[in-house]
């Protein structure tokens, strides 16, 4: 799911470290004996048990989008796998149409059906302890655009070719620009891949989809998403108000209705500070205690509300997604 860039979101230099500092801290046999006996599933673990239910969630979703198929279906079907297989939703299953980039997951109740000609983008979240897999494929039922198709997906493994520890995401902006423009389209500037921390999906350092003046330095051991999103519209993205998607920001806003303790008792609960979708709260929550929650919720902003995301009317969006870590010599694709 992608990462919008925001006034406030400049991108950072990350200083280059001393490798003589860098020695690892030393431990004591209790210590070691003590984390043998725990057998505790590392980080990169649950990454990699993240991005195989990912993967797998994927393939099978990719048959049922067809013309005809509802949206809603394809966001629950994906969702309850997730939870089939072990894993937590590590966000609402979005389900794009043509020129909405991002951030659409299906409302209770939507009518959405996918129509003969139209442009498809499923992006699938799945998390093991706050550990995340975030991937996104898109279909194409206009042979005009399996062009705009393809010039995502090549800019995205063009660019995972490159990556390695102390590469500048700068560079990666550049190779995903150069491709798409390459084909002919536009990469979207105001999206971008991400990295991903424990419960966090938009860490702090992100990957553009256009060559920037100052990236962010990649280093080993980290976790990214990296999304391309190529499109005939104007390469830039605007909010269309709606909203299914939110997410808790942690504060001590002191909160009035019923409703909204109840969505903020559930939400801390089910997905900590990963977004979820209105639709799951709507199964769990009377409808007008809902609204008024959540109302009262994004007032406060105790709720963060990710708009969808659209380039202009009739244009067309392809977005193509894998996440990866950062290994001592390249990468390792979690959700391949
Ligand atoms: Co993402």
């Amino acid at each position: 799911m992608a990462k919008r860039k925001e006034a406030k979101d400049k991108p950072k230099e990350t200083p280059e470290k001393d490798p003589e500092t860098e020695k690892p801290s030393e431990e004591t046999v209790e210590e070691v004996t003590e984390e043998k006996e725990e057998e505790e599933e590392s980080p990169e673990e649950k990454y990699r048990r993240a991005g195989k239910i990912a993967s797998q969630v994927r393939e099978e979703i990719l048959p049922q989008v067809k013309v005809g198929a509802l949206a809603l279906d394809i966001c629950e079907t994906a969702e309850a796998r997730i939870i089939e297989l072990g894993g937590g939703i590590g966000f609402p299953t979005n389900v794009s149409l043509n020129e909405v980039a991002a951030h659409y997951s299906s409302p209770a109740e939507d009518a959405t059906v996918i129509q003969d000609g139209d442009i498809v983008k499923v992006d699938i979240g799945v998390h093991i302890d706050g550990y995340i897999a975030d991937t996104a494929f898109t279909v194409s039922f206009d042979p005009e655009l399996d062009t705009l198709v393809e010039a995502s997906r090549e800019a995205l493994n063009t660019a995972l070719l490159l990556i390695r520890p102390k590469t500048n995401s700068k560079d990666l902006g550049k190779i995903i620009e150069d491709t798409i423009k390459g084909y002919g389209y536009r990469p979207i500037r105001d999206l971008s891949g991400h990295q991903l921390d424990e419960y966090i999906l938009h860490g702090a350092k992100s990957l553009p989809n256009i060559a920037v003046p100052h990236g962010s330095i990649l280093e080993e051991g980290e976790a990214y998403a990296l999304e391309t999103f190529a499109t005939t519209g104007t390469g830039s993205v605007h909010e269309t108000g709606q909203h299914y998607i939110y997410s808790l920001n942690p504060t001590r806003t002191p909160i009035r209705s019923q409703g909204a303790r109840d969505i903020v008792r559930l939400v801390a609960r089910e997905f900590k500070t990963l977004p979820f979708s209105r639709r799951y709260l709507a199964k769990h929550i009377p409808k007008l205690s809902l609204a008024l929650g959540l109302r009262e919720l994004t007032t406060k902003k105790i709720l963060r509300q990710y708009s969808v995301l659209a380039d202009t009317k009739g244009s067309r969006v392809a977005q193509t997604e894998h996440t990866f870590l950062v290994t001592k010599d390249g990468i390792e694709i979690t959700t391949k």
